[in-house]
């Protein structure tokens, strides 16, 4: 089947690349000029695991233009655009333009839109472009895109006529739900909400844990994930969540209820928690470490997650802004992003905590695990994800280990 993608971001690629890898010719279709001769140059405009192996093993398989009217005879064309938060809650403006070119080329095609979208959207682009809609919501996580792509949980696919979609995604034997169009829409949103809220209770918990004597957080939540009812992932405390979807996703959902008159109080009250999380976070750092003014401090981890080059609302760079306006001097290590600006960057972690009095960590990359203890010997150590090999002898004091 000739398949297109619009949209070579980090859903678009990963979702091109797969399928030109399981019988499908693909063309992928993006505004930049710059991203698509990266593409058509073998170079990788994101960092993605196995993502460069995928591109390559599609060989003439996947293609990459800049031209809408490469699209001629697909028969799906996957819209894979950004959905940024506008003062309504969310901007359909990247959708409704792709969805409109798409028309031009190849308008009995099927139109199935991957972006995250409120419900109703699919209903209003059909009725824009006259073509047949089908939503087939996107719930891979950067870091491992290529496996979710490949190994999903389950594929939705909502809408009146679905079948390219639903033949595309028959290799991964996934349990598939086939609904209406505003099922599956809502179904993306509930999802991000509900792991957002999840991050937010146990992340409460940890306030709670840190107040009371003998209490460890890291106890608890394995304590809670080993019960079936409600599972061990999303319950690691840390820094609140970030990233690309789960901040725009839980503020467009609840505009979208609170524009059909539904107050979603927990989300509500989630969305103010986490972003006060930071705030809160370096307030108890300056209870325990004292004024920070022209402190060295290190930053471990700068992008919003591990396993990915992403920052975008990235609580790293959250907390290093907020660290920096309270005077302190970073210092800061990641194993990919190598260049933000205002920022030192070290070439090791070694390197950066040697230079700081104070180690903080904020991305979870998997190398933080293994940095020798001795390191931290004297240091204050603020290990927000709690991913250290240390014991408290090894180091002065540390949110998470030590008591407020
Ligand atoms: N990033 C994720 O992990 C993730 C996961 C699930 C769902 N989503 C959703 O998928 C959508 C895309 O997210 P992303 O992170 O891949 O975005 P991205 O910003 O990484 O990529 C979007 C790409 O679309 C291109 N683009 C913009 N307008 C275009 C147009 N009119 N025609 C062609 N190309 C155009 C941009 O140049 C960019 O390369 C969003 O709705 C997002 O919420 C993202």
């Amino acid at each position: 089947m000739k398949i297109g993608v619009v949209g070579l971001g980090y859903v678009g690629l990963v979702t091109a690349a797969v399928l030109a890898n399981h019988d499908n010719e693909v063309i992928g279709i993006d505004v930049s000029t710059e991203r698509v001769n990266k593409l058509n140059s073998n170079n990788l405009p994101i960092f993605e695991p196995e993502l460069g192996n995928r591109i390559e093993s599609a060989g003439s398989r996947l293609k990459f233009s800049t031209d809408y009217s490469d699209l001629a005879e697909c028969s799906g064309v996957f819209i894979c655009v950004p959905t940024p938060n506008n003062e309504a809650g969310i901007d359909l403006s990247f959708v409704v333009a792709a969805s409109k070119e798409v028309s031009k080329v190849v308008p009995k095609s099927e139109l199935i839109i991957k972006s995250t979208v409120t419900p109703g959207t699919a209903r209003h682009i059909s009725n824009l472009t006259g073509m047949n809609v089908t939503s087939n919501p996107e719930f891979t996580r950067e870091g491992s895109a290529v496996y979710d792509t490949e190994h999903p949980d389950r594929i939705v696919v909502g809408g009146n006529d679905p079948q390219v979609c639903k033949d595309v995604w028959k290799f991964t034997n996934a349990p598939t739900i086939i609904t209406t169009n505003e099922n599956a829409e809502l179904i993306k949103y509930a999802s991000n909400a509900f792991l957002a809220t999840k991050i937010t209770f146990i992340n409460q918990m940890a306030d709670l844990c840190e107040k009371i004597p003998g209490a460890d957080v890291k106890i608890v939540a394995h304590g809670i994930g080993l019960d079936h009812r409600i599972g061990k992932e999303f319950l690691k405390p840390g820094l609140g969540y970030g990233g690309s979807c789960f901040p725009k996703d839980t503020i467009a959902l609840n505009s979208y209820a609170n524009s059909k008159d539904v107050k979603l109080d927990i989300i509500d009250s989630v969305i103010r928690y986490n972003s006060d999380r930071i705030n809160q976070l370096v307030e108890k750092i300056i209870r325990l470490a004292g004024d920070l003014n022209d402190r060295n401090i290190c930053v471990l981890g700068l992008s919003f997650k591990d396993n990915t080059d992403d920052l975008r609302e990235s609580r790293s760079i959250a907390l290093i802004e907020n660290l920096s306006k309270r005077g302190a001097k970073i210092f800061a290590y990641d194993p990919i992003v190598k260049q933000y600006p205002g920022i030192v960057q070290c070439n090791s972690s070694e390197e950066c905590i040697m230079k700081c009095s104070i180690v903080i960590t904020a991305t979870e990359w998997e190398e933080f695990r293994s940095i020798d203890p001795v390191l931290f010997k004297d240091k204050m150590v603020f290990d927000l994800r709690r991913i250290l090999s240390i014991k408290p002898d090894d180091i002065t004091m540390g949110v998470g280990i030590g008591k407020d």
